[in-house]
């Protein structure tokens, strides 16, 4: 398959003389796609039912003549202004209870049927109208569900949808009370209706009730995407796909995933650095102009997943961003990099957002291909040399890694509802499990918690599955890998009740959690080799082996023959320790990497990707600071 490249372009804010010149140019630049469209509603209908399509099909027929391949999107995360004027209660309520406002964008609430009808109205004049148009090679839902904490809604229309979420649910409010251990704390309903969203409480709500909510909101995202695409499919051939954000977990996008042709993200890497990645001032600063060495990559891992094989990146950060607390311009050779590793994750595209800076609004700080004044931005001299190195160089054949690792947005949810310590989250403690295993020099696949088949996996990794059904440990027992467990895993049942047999009731391991605690920043528990348990940590007790124990003398791991059990929530260097003998024994040569050197497998090649803002040398080899180098097997 050929690679190609693409941006994120806005026609409606330049005049239309500039328009063929701009589609010239991104042809010139090696450019495939252009995506537009999404926030155009305002011009599409300026009052309600005043359609204005004409500009678009300009906008398409231009675009298109040039050579370039359209991605449409759905307006629908910028709804105009009469629509609030139309629907008052149709905008997101905070946890506060306070509702949002109009004048930027994502104002709506998911569950507010009224909008609904408005998106399901304008996604099938669009479908209708564009459905056969040839310039139209893919369409884009909404934009970025989810971001600015959108997801999540304590509207009266959300508190109405969740009553009835609950009745198809649980069928009986004896039912719901039951599962929901109701009894404590008197907080049984006598229906369905009395049933209210768990903001505003006194003091926590019960778990029970707030991982109902965060189900049932991620359950209006799937459904109100499903809305979108169902019209699409109906109209079009042509892929649908959604761009989804980094580290926006409070939402199923598998489940999204599965109503869409093709999973996009938008990848910003020094956008992340310092608020989503987790990592120290030290880390922050030594990774300022060049992003987080391991954050694309699990995301590109993750939308392989989530896209069943077929992702790109739909944004690509391409100079400095606007909305980070600090916003430095990319170290040279950068975004070159970046598009690389996409590429070299199996990303059929990479598109850079956005063509042109805007002078205007609340981008004007963010930087794009090209300049206001429409010259040539530093972004430009990268993506025509990833363009004329595409053009050259082999495919990329992508590969079944020999390591795979279990994410489940279900599991987050549980941990966000009951973290049990300051700062613990299901992202933060799969995140650094991957770090460890990509330190080691090994390439990762994701798996969905609905993998029933591990074939081909040496080792599979499943941190913090809070909730596992029996099909789950029942296949995970079955498989030929080696399975590592822990912590907390199955330590709730499907309604956050502890269950009894005591979590993890893996049949033929012999372990069960006799306590567990969660650890001050400042108090890790060491491990007997190396690295340490922080954060969180269990108290085993059974009769299986014990193969690496804390240096306080507790069980550190257990294992039978296919299955190990991690007490803890471990380092990076308490996962080498762990997981070397395993790898060892399935015969995989695990590295040492220096920080920012990471490798890649695919079939044909190694790709080594050397974050550093300085040279490293690895193995007798050097690595220029920034920069890509490629390996044929
Ligand atoms: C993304 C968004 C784009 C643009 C970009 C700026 O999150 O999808 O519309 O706002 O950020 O970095």
């Amino acid at each position: 398959m050929k690679r190609t490249l693409g941006t994120c372009y806005y026609p409606e804010h330049w005049s239309t003389e500039l328009w063929a010149e701009d589609a010239e140019r991104m042809v010139e630049a090696g450019l495939t796609w252009v995506r537009i469209g999404e926030f155009a509603w305002s011009r599409l209908e300026p009052t309600p039912g005043d359609l204005r399509f004409e500009w678009l099909d300009q906008a398409i027929e231009v675009l298109g003549a040039a050579g370039l391949k359209v991605v449409l999107g759905t307006p629908t995360a910028t709804p105009p202004r009469w629509m609030i004027d139309k629907y008052p209660d149709m905008v997101a309520v905070d946890v506060d209870g306070k509702p949002r406002k109009f004048g930027s964008r994502r104002h709506y609430c998911f569950s507010h049927q009224g909008y609904r009808a408005e998106c399901a109205r304008i996604v099938g004049l669009l479908a209708e109208r564009y459905g056969k148009n040839r310039h139209v090679g893919a369409w884009q839902t909404d934009n970025e569900y989810g971001c600015h904490d959108t997801t999540i809604s304590y509207s009266d229309a959300a508190r109405d949808a969740f009553r009835v979420w609950c009745a198809d649910r649980y069928k009986t409010i004896e039912a719901l009370n039951e599962a929901w251990g109701n009894i404590f704390w008197s907080m049984e309903y006598n229906s369905f209706d009395q049933i209210d969203l768990p903001n505003l409480t006194v003091t926590e709500p019960n778990p029970a009730h707030s991982l109902a909510f965060r189900r049932f909101s991620s359950d209006q995202v799937v459904s109100f995407n499903r809305l979108q695409s169902d019209l699409i499919k109906a109209q079009s051939d042509a892929p649908t796909s959604h761009n989804y954000m980094g580290r926006i977990t409070d939402f199923d996008h598998y489940k999204v995933g599965d109503d869409l042709d093709i999973a996009t993200w938008d990848s910003y890497p020094m956008g992340f650095l310092e608020d989503r990645v987790g990592a120290d001032a030290a880390h922050q600063k030594a990774y300022a102009r060049q992003g987080d060495p391991d954050f694309q990559a699990f995301h590109h891992d993750l939308y392989r997943a989530v896209g069943k094989g077929r992702w790109w990146v739909m944004e690509q950060q391409p100079g400095p961003v606007n909305w980070a607390p600090y916003n430095p311009t990319p170290l040279p050779g950068m975004v070159r990099l970046w598009s690389w590793e996409a590429f070299a994750h199996g990303a059929e595209a990479v598109c850079y957002f956005r063509w042109r800076q805007a002078p205007m609004a609340q981008e004007q700080m963010h930087a794009g291909m090209l300049r206001p004044d429409s010259k040539d931005a530093q972004a430009m001299h990268e993506c025509k040399q990833v363009r004329d190195e595409l053009a050259d160089a082999p495919d990329v054949q992508p590969a079944q890694a020999r390591v795979a690792m279990i994410f489940d947005y279900d599991a987050d949810a549980a941990w966000a509802v009951q973290p049990h310590g300051a700062g613990l989250s299901y992202f933060g403690l799969v995140f650094d499990t991957y770090k460890a295993l990509r330190q080691m020099g090994l390439s990762v696949d994701i798996l969905r918690p609905e993998t029933r088949d591990f074939a081909g996996y040496d080792v599979v990794l499943a941190p913090g599955l809070m909730h596992m059904d029996a099909g789950l440990k029942q296949a995970l027992n079955q498989a030929k890998s080696h399975i590592v467990l822990g912590p907390r895993s199955a330590a709730r049942d499907g309604d956050m009740n502890i269950p009894v047999p005591l979590p993890p009731a893996i049949d033929g391991l012999d372990v069960t959690v006799d306590r567990v605690e969660s650890l001050r920043p400042d108090s890790p528990v060491s491990l007997d080799n190396a690295g340490a348990f922080t954060g969180y940590r269990e108290l085993l007790e059974g009769s299986a082996e014990v193969v690496l124990r804390s240096a306080d003398g507790e069980a550190a791991v257990m294992s039978n023959v296919h299955v190990s059990y991690v007490a803890g929530w471990a380092d990076v260097a308490g996962w080498r320790a762990i997981l070397m003998p395993l790898l060892d024994k399935a015969g995989i040569k695990v590295m040492d990497l220096p920080d920012g050197l990471r490798v890649r497998d695919t079939a044909g090649e190694r790709f080594w990707f050397n974050y550093s803002a300085d040279p490293v040398s690895y193995d007798g080899r050097d690595f220029a600071a920034a920069s890509v180098t490629r390996d044929a097997k």
